[in-house]
């Protein structure tokens, strides 16, 4: 019972302490809560020695809903300025840039976890070379979160993990080598995953398999050199699917059955060979398919059978030799429309059946569009 009534004096002591404390320090905070008062404004810091500048759009404590911060060099993850942020909770946009004297080798977590309405997320020029577990801080507010160009290597388990409204992540421009699985989890709302322009070129199987309504998936330029059936398992809402400037050799048997929403297929500059038929079956929306500037010597005569629904269809800069009437048969009446379009040219090589393909189709939409 005594230790009880201890206890409470105790609180109340520090809480008389604290707020004194902020009074002094400013009169015109006086009605805010002393909890934001015993911490430094992270929009005013004052500290001359600051390792970090925040510019927010309003500078009153708790005011503030966007913000750009500037990262001095020598912060620590544990660094007390982190807790700064709770001087302004009310945050919803935040940018982290790096001064070019300045370094940050860490998402800054501990910030995080005090802005519980925070809605996007930047971060660009920091040098990361690793997103540990839980890195964003389980921030259920969180939409999207871009990290471009941040020299990050590796994705540990569960560094995208925990974030129930986060519907787009960016990862452009960074240095990510493999993926392993379990880095994408508890992510019911993901919509967009862009990892453009990396250096992947391992793609674990199921890498992506929780992400169940994930719409657009982003791949290009990177080192891929295969991609199965089991890459892509669990992308049942997936629309569109970009693979280009990677260095897959061919596309074997089933490949894109895991993703039977796919309405756009890019996998242009390749270095392609060989498309198994059976390739793109079950993709029966598929509406726009991309395989320019690959190897291509011959395509098989059944493998647009399992696309039925294509529009747009571009086999710019290959080596086509043969492609038969049997090969274009399937999407012919596609083709008809006015909307649609064939590309075919660059190193194609013409022969016989190939001319008595396109004469065939450029009379079809003669036809079409003196019809309509
Ligand atoms: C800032 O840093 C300099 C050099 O380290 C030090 O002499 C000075 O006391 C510091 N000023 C404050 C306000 O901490
Ligand atoms: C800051 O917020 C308080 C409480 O919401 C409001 O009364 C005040 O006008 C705001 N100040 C500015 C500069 O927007
Ligand atoms: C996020 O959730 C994980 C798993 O429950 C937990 O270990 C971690 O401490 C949480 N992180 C934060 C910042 O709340
Ligand atoms: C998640 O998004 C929904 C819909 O926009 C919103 O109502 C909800 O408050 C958000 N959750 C959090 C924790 O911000
Ligand atoms: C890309 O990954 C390979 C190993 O797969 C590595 O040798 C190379 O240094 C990496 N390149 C960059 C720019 O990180
Ligand atoms: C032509 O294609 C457009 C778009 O794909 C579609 O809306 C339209 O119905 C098609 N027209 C015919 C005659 O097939």
């Amino acid at each position: 019972m005594t230790r009880h009534l201890l206890l409470l004096f105790l609180v109340c002591a520090s809480f008389l302490v604290h707020d004194v404390s902020g009074r002094g320090r400013k009169d015109k905070d006086k009605n805010k809560n002393s909890h934001s008062r015993n911490t430094e404004n992270l929009c005013e810091i004052q500290d001359p020695n600051r390792t970090i500048d925040c510019f927010c759009d309003k500078v009153e404590y708790q005011n503030a809903t966007d913000s750009t911060c500037w990262i001095f060099n020598g912060l620590q993850q544990d660094d007390a300025v982190w807790d700064y942020f709770m001087s302004q909770s009310n945050m919803e946009r935040l940018k982290f840039n790096i001064r070019p004297d300045g370094n940050l080798r860490f998402v800054p977590t501990r910030a995080l976890s005090h802005l519980h309405r925070l809605l996007e997320l930047k971060i660009q020029y920091a040098n990361i070379p690793e997103l540990v577990p839980y890195a964003f801080a389980n921030l259920s507010s969180l939409r999207e979160i871009s990290v471009i160009r941040n020299q990050i290597v590796d994705l540990k388990p569960h560094a995208f993990s925990k974030l129930s409204n986060l519907s787009q992540i960016t990862l452009d421009e960074n240095r990510i080598a493999e993926l392993h699985r379990d880095v994408f989890v508890g992510l019911p709302q993901l919509k967009k995953l862009y990892i453009g322009r990396n250096n992947l070129s391992v793609l674990h199987d199921r890498a992506f398999s929780h992400l169940h309504r994930l719409e657009e998936l982003e791949l290009n330029g990177n080192q891929l050199p295969v991609v199965t059936r089991e890459t892509f398992t669990g992308l049942k809402s997936l629309k569109i699917l970009n693979l280009q400037e990677n260095r897959i050799r061919m596309l074997g048997d089933y490949t894109f059955t895991e993703v039977p929403n796919l309405v756009e297929l890019n996998v242009d500059h390749n270095i392609l060979q060989y498309i198994s038929d059976r390739a793109f079956q079950g993709l029966s929306r598929l509406n726009r398919l991309t395989l320019a500037e690959n190897r291509l010597t011959a395509l098989g005569s059944d493998v647009l059978r399992g696309v039925p629904n294509i529009h747009f269809l571009d086999l710019r800069d290959n080596s086509l030799r043969t492609l038969t009437f049997d090969t274009v048969n399937p999407i012919m009446e596609n083709l008809k429309n006015v909307t649609s379009y064939f590309f075919v040219e660059g190193k194609t090589v013409l022969t016989a059946t190939t001319k008595l393909v396109f004469s065939s189709l450029w009379s079809c939409v003669e036809q079409y569009r003196t019809g309509s």
